[in-house]
């Protein structure tokens, strides 16, 4: 079944263009949405909600943190990311008005079946988006979108999680439709982009040999810092879980800002550092703030690895190795910029001769609480 491929992993990674590609196949049309699976919420009831709270675990959950920057953005209702297993055992505030979206690979993730049916006895509406047709947390839920990736047998989720943000970007375009926060042209401009996003994808995948070699010069390595800001936040955290359950490697993601309030302390002379770049072309700015981000640690001794949009002159001289993504627009580069994250995380695994479908002390489904 993994064809020639050396893993599940290899091959599941190879399969994340198709992955975008079918979950959004059917469900767009002359540059709108169409989403029909969210009938049984009912466009008034999603017109009116004030709040969506998106519960998930894991790889799943920095799908969901991914796609609050998207949605946000774009419907402008408040989106709060929470980890299942929080958000169960406290008194969370939900009304009839808020929308829980979760999040599963799986679609058995005890936390978030638990979840998903306190939310409901709490009176909230929920929208699942899944990966696996007939599943517990589907059959729980008050409407589904499936994410089309395919069975996922790796342990470490990697298709799944593009398949996720892809159809998590379709939610946020169908409610800034319904709620007509953006106009037609806007809308079709990011269906365009997402459409975009498996050719893409497949080059920056191809583009990545240069990590094998790297990965096999850090088969020693102790410890990895990723950095991030805005949507290349949850990119880092990622990166740095995948890092964790594979590699079995001290590895941390930050917020690229918070690097003052603490985490340089951290950095002395060799230790090596993840950056996920923004794109110079964004509007918010916070390119050269990255940039200088870069400069400090590597003032420090930082070994930097900057994954950056393809052409970047900016990043070149402070990095010691840059590996290029294709230009999108900036809600859509980290849908990139985690292939050479989940690449990497698995080509160390390998070199350090570890099983990487199958990491240690872990279940593809954690069917307990
Ligand atoms: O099946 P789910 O998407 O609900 O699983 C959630 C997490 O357990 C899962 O994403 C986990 O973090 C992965 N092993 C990460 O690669």
């Amino acid at each position: 079944e993994k064809g020639g491929w050396s893993s599940f992993m290899a091959k599941e990674i190879s399969e994340e263009p198709e992955a975008v590609a079918n979950t959004l196949i059917g469900r767009t049309a002359d540059g709108a949405v169409h989403l029909e699976e969210l009938a049984p919420l009912g466009d008034e009831v999603l017109a009116g909600i004030d709040r969506i709270v998106v519960i998930a675990c894991g790889t799943a959950a920095y799908a969901g943190m991914l796609a609050k920057y998207a949605v946000e953005s774009w419907s402008r209702i408040p989106v709060d990311v929470e980890l299942s297993h929080e958000f169960r055992y406290r008194s969370p505030v939900i009304t009839e008005r808020t929308l829980v979206i979760s999040i599963s690979q799986s679609g058995e993730t005890m936390d978030t079946l638990m979840a998903v049916k306190f939310a409901r006895e709490s009176g909230a509406k929920v929208l699942s988006v899944c990966n696996t047709q007939g599943s517990s947390i589907p059959r729980e839920s008050d409407a589904v979108l499936y994410t089309h990736a395919g069975p996922e047998v790796a342990v470490a989720s990697t298709k799944a999680f593009v398949a996720q943000v892809a159809a998590l970007y379709l939610v946020g375009l169908h409610l800034a439709t319904v709620r007509g926060t953006l106009d037609a042209k806007a809308i079709a401009r990011n269906v365009r982009q997402l459409h975009d996003i498996p050719e893409k994808l497949a080059k920056t995948i191809e583009s990545a040999n240069r990590l094998r070699e790297l990965a096999h010069w850090m088969a020693d390595t102790q410890s990895v810092l990723f950095l991030g800001r805005n949507v290349g936040y949850p990119i880092a955290m990622e990166g740095a879980l995948k890092l964790k359950e594979l590699a079995y490697i001290h590895a941390e993601g930050f917020a690229a800002g918070e690097l003052k309030h603490g985490p340089i302390a951290l950095i002395e002379p060799g230790q090596v550092v993840f950056v996920i770049v923004p794109s110079p072309r964004d509007k918010l700015s916070l390119h050269p703030k990255v940039v200088s981000n870069i400069q400090e640690i590597r003032a420090r001794g930082a070994r930097v690895i900057a994954i950056a949009e393809q052409g970047d002159a900016a990043v070149h001289p402070y990095a010691d190795e840059v590996i290029p993504i294709p230009l999108a627009a900036p809600l859509f580069e980290p849908i990139l910029a985690v292939a050479p994250l989940h690449i990497f995380a698995m080509e160390l695994a390998a070199a350090k001769g570890l099983d990487v479908d199958q990491p240690r002390n872990l279940a593809k489904s954690v069917t307990v609480e």
